[in-house]
This record gives structure tokens, C-alpha cells and sequence, in this order.
């Protein structure tokens, strides 16, 4: 199933909404008009996107905290989303300029000419989830990257990502 139309009786999901693409894809849907449902930790960060949302667009927005590393929290998000009709689009960026890279130790990854916004990302990934697409690489150079990637057998394509880690970090 692909992303419904607005309704009153249907949410959008994101997680990590609390920043960068999260954030950005939070705000592409409300601007869309849908309902939203914000996953993660940090709920002080998380009420104060979910009011400005409110007040921005007008739609519901309901914040569910949730660590998406603990299996106990997970499966009772999980259990929740069962027989509910929940589909799923997964959003595979290249380097994009958010608080990811400095939590990931990955500032050697953003390399100017490569990123994308994170505004960017998230209109590309709603507007994959809109045509039902199972997964979105937004960018150029990351799909090449990715469709080049699944030519290119396991054996040689690890070893050749770690090699090119090291290089970056000199
Ligand atoms: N930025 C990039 O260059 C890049 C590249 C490739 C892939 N990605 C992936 O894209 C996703 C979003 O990245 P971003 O750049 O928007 O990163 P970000 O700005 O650091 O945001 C990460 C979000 O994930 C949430 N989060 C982290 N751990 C969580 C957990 N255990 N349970 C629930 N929520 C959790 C964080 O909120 P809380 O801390 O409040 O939970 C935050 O809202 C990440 O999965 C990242 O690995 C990013």
C-alpha cells in the first residue's frame, strides 16, 4: 500500500523525528495535510516539533516515545501497529548535513559536492512512499553509488568501504 490520501482516520508514522530527516519529513507530511505519529526518545524535543506542526498546519500529531534499540519498546510498537494496514518505505540516504554525522563519528562522509538537505531527502522519500516504493536513495551520486553497489560482489565491496573509511580518516 502506498501513502493514503489526508484523512482524519489515517497517521503517518516517523521515526527519529526529533532531527534532520526525521524533522523535514515531519513537516513535508504536515504540509500535505496528514496526521502524524513522532517516534523517539527524546520527548522534550518531540513536544516542541509536534506543537509548532500543530500550530504550522493545523493537523494532529501525537508523539510516542520509543527506543527503537531496546526489543521491549519495539515489539510493543510493533504489537500496536498490527492488523492496522501500516506499510513501510525505507529512506537510504548518502551523506546528508544533520546531527547524524557528529553521533555517528562520520563528518569524514560529508563531502560538499555528495549531500543532499535533509529537506531534500524527506521530499524525495515522501514522494516515494506516495508511488508505494518499498525503499528511496535521494541523490544522484548515493544511487549510483548504491545501484553500482549491487553489482560489485560482497567480498570486494566491504573490504573496499573500509579501505576508503581509513583513507578518509587518514
Ligand atoms: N545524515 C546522514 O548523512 C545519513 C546517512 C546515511 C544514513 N542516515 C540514516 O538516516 C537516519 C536519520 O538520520 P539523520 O541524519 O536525520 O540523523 P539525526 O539528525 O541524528 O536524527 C536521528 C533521529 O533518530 C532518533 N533516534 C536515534 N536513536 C533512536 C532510537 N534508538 N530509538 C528511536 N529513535 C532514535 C533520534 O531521536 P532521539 O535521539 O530523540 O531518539 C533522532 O530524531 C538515521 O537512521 C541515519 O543512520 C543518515
Amino acid at each position: 500500500m502506498s501513502l493514503p490520501s489526508p484523512s482524519p482516520t489515517t497517521d503517518v508514522i516517523v521515526t527519529g523525528a526529533s532531527s534532520g530527516i526525521g524533522t523535514e519529513l515531519a513537516r513535508g507530511l504536515a504540509r500535505r495535510g496528514h496526521n502524524l505519529v513522532l517516534v523517539v526518545r527524546r520527548k522534550d524535543r518531540l513536544d516542541a516539533l509536534a506543537e509548532s506542526v500543530r500550530a504550522d498546519h493545523g493537523v494532529a500529531v501525537t508523539v510516542r516515545p520509543c527506543d527503537l534499540g531496546d526489543a521491549a519498546d519495539r515489539a510493543a510498537l510493533i504489537e500496536e501497529l498490527r492488523d492496522t494496514g501500516v506499510s513501510c518505505t525505507a529512506l537510504c540516504p548518502g551523506p546528508v548535513p544533520t546531527e547524524w554525522a557528529s553521533v555517528a563519528g562520520a563528518q569524514s562522509w560529508m563531502l560538499g559536492s555528495v549531500t543532499v538537505s535533509a529537506e531534500q531527502v524527506a521530499e524525495d522519500g515522501i514522494t516515494g512512499m506516495a508511488q508505494g516504493k518499498r525503499s528511496v536513495v535521494p541523490g544522484v551520486v548515493p544511487k549510483a553509488v548504491a545501484t553500482a553497489g549491487r553489482f560489485v560482489p560482497r567480498t570486494m565491496l566491504l573490504p573496499g568501504i573500509t579501505l576508503s573509511e581509513r583513507f578518509r580518516r587518514g
